[in-house]
């Protein structure tokens, strides 16, 4: 890890020397397309420089006019920003992974991506409807793809020189050893979700020991309330630091050698949510002790995209 005091400007390098991921980055799961290019405009502006998008959120063509926009203005130079997007479920036999790559990337303006993820480990019937479902509304799954399928068509994209590194989402140790195993280019980067009441310590220590940079999701616990953002712990460190309680959530990520995505919405949020400095260790280990548990993705164990409604 490029270790910096700074934790703001901390960057991790990737494996097959891919590049460096600023560890704080910006998610632009948001729905109302208007408020992404705000958003995605205002956390430039306040220093964000690692942007993760998806087709699946259906709004990187708003993302991609914003970034164009500080491109065209000389705010910042390509190299200067880390962009990922992912491919959907929909998209997982071989023949659409390149189709779908392409396609993200004339919606974001690109040239290359620094990062393309599965978004997740479960095939769906192949098609353009990314929610397809049953008369039942059961989720109608592709039995004739495997992951390791969908992984070669990604090195290929590795290989063609337009998307500099690979990874995986929503994703368990149990699915990523096989792969890890198998691949010609290794996963650079696991996206899952991560917060203090769900540390994922057994695939965090995988993800060290194998040179995967793990990037968690979910740090504020998607601001649900009450929840990690009001929990006591956090809330008396927040006090004693002078920081706010996502402050100290977003800085514990970065802290423990993660890279972390957070959404803030508008301009403030944005400058509280770049704002983050380093917390004392008996902090650390106080956040490290907290006993609650929870997961609020259930996609990882059902391939249910739970958190999107349908037609969203
Ligand atoms: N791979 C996957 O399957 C997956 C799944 C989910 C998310 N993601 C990625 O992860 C990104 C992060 O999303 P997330 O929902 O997990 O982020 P998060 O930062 O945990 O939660 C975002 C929510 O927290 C609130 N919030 C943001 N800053 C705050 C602050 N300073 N104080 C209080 N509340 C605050 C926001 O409220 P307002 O709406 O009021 O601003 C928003 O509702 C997504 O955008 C996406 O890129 C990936």
């Amino acid at each position: 890890m490029i270790e910096s005091s700074d934790l703001r400007v901390r960057r991790i390098p990737l494996n097959h020397g891919a590049g460096q991921m600023p560890a704080l980055g910006f998610g632009t799961l948001i729905p109302d397309p208007a408020v992404t290019i705000t958003a995605t405009r205002d956390a430039l502006q306040a220093g964000f420089r690692h942007f993760d998008c998806a087709e699946r959120y259906g709004n990187e063509r708003e993302v991609g006019s914003a970034l164009q926009a500080a491109l065209a203005a000389g705010e910042i130079a390509r190299e200067d920003i880390f962009v990922t997007t992912k491919v959907w479920n929909s998209n997982h036999r071989p023949e659409r992974v390149e189709l779908a790559f392409r396609a993200s990337l004339e919606r974001l303006g690109l040239n290359y991506l620094d990062l393309y993820l599965v978004h997740t480990p479960f095939a769906f019937q192949p098609g353009d409807d990314q929610d397809p479902r049953d008369q039942n509304g059961n989720v109608l799954y592709d039995h004739d793809v495997t992951l390791l399928d969908t992984w070669k068509a990604m090195e290929t994209l590795v290989d063609h020189g337009k998307c500099r590194a690979i990874g995986l989402s929503d994703i368990g140790l149990d699915d990523l050893k096989p792969i890890y195993e198998s691949a010609r280019i290794q996963p650079a980067v696991v996206q899952v979700e991560s917060h203090p009441y769900l540390p994922e310590a057994e695939l965090l220590e995988f993800c060290n020991e194998k040179g995967i940079v793990f990037l968690a999701f979910a740090p504020l616990g998607h601001g649900i309330k009450p929840g990690l953002l009001e929990d006591p712990v956090i809330s008396a460190i927040a006090a004693r630091a002078g920081k706010t309680p996502a402050q100290v959530l977003l800085a514990w990520a970065v802290q423990r050698g993660t890279a972390v995505l957070t959404t803030p919405r508008t301009a403030a949020r944005a400058r509280e949510n770049f704002d983050i400095s380093a917390l004392p260790e008996d902090a650390l280990d106080e956040i490290n002790r907290i006993q609650t548990r929870q997961r609020l993705n259930q996609v990882v164990k059902t391939g249910i995209p739970g958190f999107i409604a349908k037609g969203a």
